[in-house]
């Protein structure tokens, strides 16, 4: 039997596989067949700063302090009835998973300006949340906003919110920073106990007959993985805070490779939409199969593996792979398929 247990945030996990934050999980029955499937722990949806904000416009005034442009944006956003759950339905369904289940129920807050929503991030913990996720989707749209003023906003929104509570904060982050080492060392010295690597953008489409742009949510491909299994494989060695990979997690050699790149655990969410909760047992079986048939004992043998830090060569991590590559490509073989 191969040993699948392994820490995150300081959390002891029974396994690689966490559900991340989707809708499967606002059913306590999905809730019950996550853990009975072998999920190690479960990201509950986000509650969204917008959500909050507006929620908290008839409370109390106050708590919508974020930024000015923040306010104004506020009217292009979805009214209080679009989010799916108002945040004290939230909390009960928190509490309720938690008694449901024994594995670890993480909240997940989602917002990037450091108003006074972050407070939410306490409640969760009081109504039992062992960890929090802070999703801090963001895009650049603003010509006057540098890179530096984006990355200085999301590190004083981590801050506040790991000063907000007890339990460990992890970070949630978008691919699009330029230097993903030094951000993730600049979390860890705010208070970050881990990041989860990465975000999927959700990019409208464009309808040209009827001259729209349409919201538009494609589940993911396992393809997605490659440039987090990058990241984590640079990561590794470099960082003291966790590191975790959502986005194209779908299979057993893809949790296998996130592990090899240096990750301490996988996230998988559109696998599950695609085929079923029970989806994360056959993965499970099919890592003990593979580990089993290579004399493995324990999953955490091959963890970095194939990390930067531990592989002969390290040009597949570097400009070395892009030259390669490019270079590698016979224009005689393209044209031999014609
Ligand atoms: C239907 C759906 C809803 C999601 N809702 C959230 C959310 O509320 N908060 C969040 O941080 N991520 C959300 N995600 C993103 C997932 O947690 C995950 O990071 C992303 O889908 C990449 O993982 P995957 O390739 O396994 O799908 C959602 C994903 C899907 C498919």
């Amino acid at each position: 039997m191969i040993d699948f247990s392994t820490q995150y945030l300081g959390l002891k996990l029974n396994g690689p596989i966490v559900v991340s934050s989707t809708p499967l999980s606002e059913s306590l029955d999905n809730v019950r067949r996550m853990e009975d499937a072998g999920a190690a722990a479960i990201v509950l949806t986000s509650l969204f700063e917008e959500q909050l904000a507006l929620e908290s416009r008839a409370l109390d005034e106050d708590l919508s302090r974020g930024t000015e442009s923040f306010a104004e944006s506020l009217d292009y956003l979805p009214e209080q009835s679009d989010y799916r759950m108002s945040h004290e339905v939230y909390l009960e369904h928190l509490r309720r998973s938690k008694s449901a289940v024994k594995i670890p129920i993480l909240g997940s807050l989602n917002g990037n300006t450091p108003g006074g929503w972050v407070r939410f991030a306490k409640d969760m913990e009081e109504a039992g949340a062992d960890a929090i996720e802070l999703n801090t989707y963001a895009l650049a749209t603003d010509r006057s906003q540098t890179s530096s003023e984006i990355e200085l906003q999301t590190l004083e929104l981590v801050e506040k919110v790991c000063q907000a509570v007890k339990v460990p904060v992890s970070v949630k982050l978008s691919q699009s920073f330029t230097s993903i080492p030094h951000l993730v060392a600049r979390l860890e010295d705010v208070g970050a106990r881990g990041v989860v690597l990465f975000n999927r953008f959700y990019q409208p489409d464009f309808d040209i007959e009827m001259l729209e742009v349409r919201p538009t949510l494609h589940f993911s491909t396992p393809s997605e993985l490659l440039p987090r299994l990058h990241w984590a494989a640079i990561l590794y060695g470099h960082t003291n805070i966790d590191v975790a990979l959502t986005g194209g997690v779908h299979s057993a050699d893809d949790v296998l490779k996130c592990i090899m790149a240096g990750g301490s655990m996988t996230m998988m969410a559109s696998a599950l939409h695609i085929h079923g909760i029970e989806h994360i047992g056959r993965v499970l079986a099919d890592m003990q199969y593979w580990l089993e048939k290579r004399e493995y004992t324990s999953l955490w043998e091959t963890r970095g593996c194939l990390s930067r830090r531990s592989v002969p060569d390290t040009s597949p991590f570097d400009r070395g792979n892009y030259i390669k590559t490019l270079s590698s490509y016979s224009l005689r073989q393209t044209m031999a398929a014609f």
